[in-house]
């Protein structure tokens, strides 16, 4: 473990600010309320967190649409109790990276203030700015002679319908890939950059221990600015994939998707922009680290020189988690990683974040939610790479479906709605339960500190950001879970023991075995001084395994470390039953 970076070892937790803790009663997770809360994470045995914007901000997009970008949002606290936060986590071993929103800010910065003001502010060239496209037959001239304002092009916004908007200080149009509350920058523009760069050093001065990029993919467009071709909108295209079922519905949804919006994102130059990010921050001590928001390894350059991981997206796109599955994804990842040179390429995974449907309800069966999510989190946690878990996925918190269109807080569940409704004609219970479905707010519920009303959130009798999911009162919460030994929390933090605890679980190679087998995933973890041995059994069947025949293992015995079924310590052959859903992880006993 010589040359491994703290990075490569660590666990990293997502915390999303406005629904961890709040410590000052609001209804608001804020500072005071995670530093109160550190000593659990690191009782939990989490090294590194993800904070999610924690900037001022009209919040649009809950945070991701940034007004500051060197400041605290006053809901949260202050900076000083931002660096008492960040003190408090430094002082218990734990790393801090912040969330770095670089294609768009919100429309509320004073850049876009001013860059909307005129043609010929200082900044009038920070942001994405074109004329009306002039319909044909008509030159190029201030208004169109017709009077008809027509966009510059058909380029749809992902969130909220087009994606130019209309400035009549400026007579011109803004672009944004995002909600038109947040204007894309203008990554071509070198006052751009440094000033963005400048807000990164602001808060690596500070000490904090790196970034994850949001939405790298999207900062540049296509500069011929190439229409897409889909027949359909925004609201027309999420429409047509809720609606669609046979296989060619869906696969023509699928490729509406990718043509939609693929001249939107992918495009060149972000190469360079991550480069000269990485250049500022290994000018700092502590490896500070990049995690891109995106699956794409050609983020990663050289293995040296751009971003330090990447998530593998991948793994969690799929209907069900099967063996086969995260088989060939692995197969996949790990040998486009081993290609980079150097051996510097390490991966990331995850199963669920603020974006996505909470693990335990994506990939539950309704038959055995409590196995499978303790299956999912053996698989995060022993495959190679870092893992990435979502705050409240270690209680197994659940996704929360909204009931009234008042309650909706994202806004792009909001924006759908009220399309829908008005230009679509759907019914609006219906439009309703589709909102519920397709808001990322279902997955952003307060954190379920105890059964205490509000679960233990904010206090008694306080009306939350979000509402609170009941569930809290089942035993879905952290104080029930820690007194139970047998909860999923107590799982979580038995089998981060085990991984701290071992080399091979947290450095070593990933060895596949047996390729075919459609009921379980088996794979050996290996490093120099350890060889374990991980096996998932996704069947709600025992099952028979034999493992004499794999190289590593033979006639070895296997030392217990960690079983999901109650199994006996001690050493076992090599061959051996494993019990429905268990999750079972060995030593190869060499000796
Ligand atoms: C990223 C964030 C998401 C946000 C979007 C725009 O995808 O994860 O929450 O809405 O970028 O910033």
């Amino acid at each position: 473990m010589t040359n491994i970076k703290w990075w490569q070892t660590a666990v990293f937790y997502q915390i999303y600010p406005r629904s961890f803790a709040d410590g000052n009663g609001d209804g608001i997770g804020d500072f005071k309320g995670i530093t109160e809360k550190l000593d659990y994470l690191s009782s939990l045995g989490m090294d590194a967190l993800w904070l999610s914007p924690h900037f001022p901000s009209p919040n649009w997009d809950c945070g991701y649409d940034i007004s500051d970008y060197c400041n605290v949002a006053p809901e949260y606290g202050t900076m000083q109790d931002f660096n008492h936060f960040l003190f408090e986590a430094h002082k218990r071993d734990m790393r801090i990276i912040l969330d770095l929103v670089l294609n768009h800010t919100s429309d509320e910065h004073a850049w876009f203030k001013e860059s909307k003001s005129s043609r010929d502010n200082p900044k009038a060239d920070w942001y994405v700015w074109l004329d009306s496209h002039l319909p044909e037959g008509e030159g190029s001239g201030e208004a169109p002679r017709s009077g008809v304002r027509v966009p510059p092009n058909n380029w749809q916004s992902c969130f909220d319908g087009e994606a130019w908007t209309y400035v009549p200080e400026r007579d011109q149009y803004y672009y944004h890939y995002f909600m038109k509350q947040q204007p894309d920058l203008n990554w071509h523009n070198p006052e751009v950059k440094q000033a963005m760069w400048d807000a990164g050093r602001f808060w690596l001065d500070l000490g904090v221990d790196g970034f994850r990029l949001d939405a790298i993919g999207t900062i540049y467009e296509d500069p011929h600015l190439t229409p897409h071709n889909v027949p359909m909108n925004l609201a027309e295209l999420r429409r047509f994939s809720e609606l669609a079922k046979t296989p060619k519905e869906i696969k023509l949804k699928e490729k509406y998707w990718h043509e939609m919006f693929k001249n939107q994102w992918g495009q060149a130059g972000v190469h360079e922009l991550m480069k000269e990010l990485r250049a500022i921050l290994d000018e700092y001590d502590g490896d500070r680290v990049l995690v891109g928001e995106d699956d794409n390894i050609d983020f990663m350059g050289s293995g040296r020189d751009e971003l330090h991981l990447v998530f593998n997206f991948p793994l969690m796109q799929t209907e069900g988690l099967t063996p086969d599955h995260i088989r060939k994804n692995q197969k996949e990842r790990l040998s486009k990683l081993e290609a980079l040179s150097a051996g510097q390429g390490w991966g990331c995974n995850t199963l669920g974040n603020h974006d996505s449907s909470r693990v335990y309800t994506r990939y539950g069966n309704k038959l055995h939610d409590t196995e499978l999510a303790r299956l999912h989190a053996a698989l995060v946690l022993t495959l190679k790479g870092t893992p990435f878990l979502y705050n409240g996925e270690e209680i197994g918190m659940t996704d929360y479906m909204l009931t009234d269109i008042s309650q909706v807080k994202d806004t792009m569940g909001s924006w759908y709605y009220h399309t829908i409704v008005t230009e679509m004609g759907v019914h609006p219970e219906e439009a309703m339960l589709r909102t519920a479905e397709m808001t990322r707010d279902k997955n952003r519920t307060p954190m379920q500190w105890s059964n205490n009303l509000n679960a233990g959130f904010s206090p008694a009798h306080v009306s939350t950001w979000l509402p609170v999911n009941p569930n809290y009162k089942n035993g879905i919460n952290v104080l029930d879970q820690e007194k139970n030994p047998s909860s999923l929390l107590n799982y979580y933090k038995h089998l981060l023991h085990v991984r701290k605890s071992s080399v091979a679980l947290q450095a070593g190679e990933y060895i596949p075995l047996h390729p075919s087998a459609k009921e379980y995933l088996t794979f050996l973890r290996q490093s120099g001084e350890q060889t374990v041995l991980v096996v998932l059994n996704f069947s709600e069947h025992a099952l028979e395994l034999d493992f004499t025949r794999a190289r590593e293992i033979k006639r070895h015995n296997l030392r217990l470390l960690f079983s999901s079924a109650e199994r006996r310590g001690g050493e076992l052959p090599p061959q051996f039953k494993v019990a429905p859903f268990e999750v079972f992880i060995a030593k190869v006993a060499h000796a």
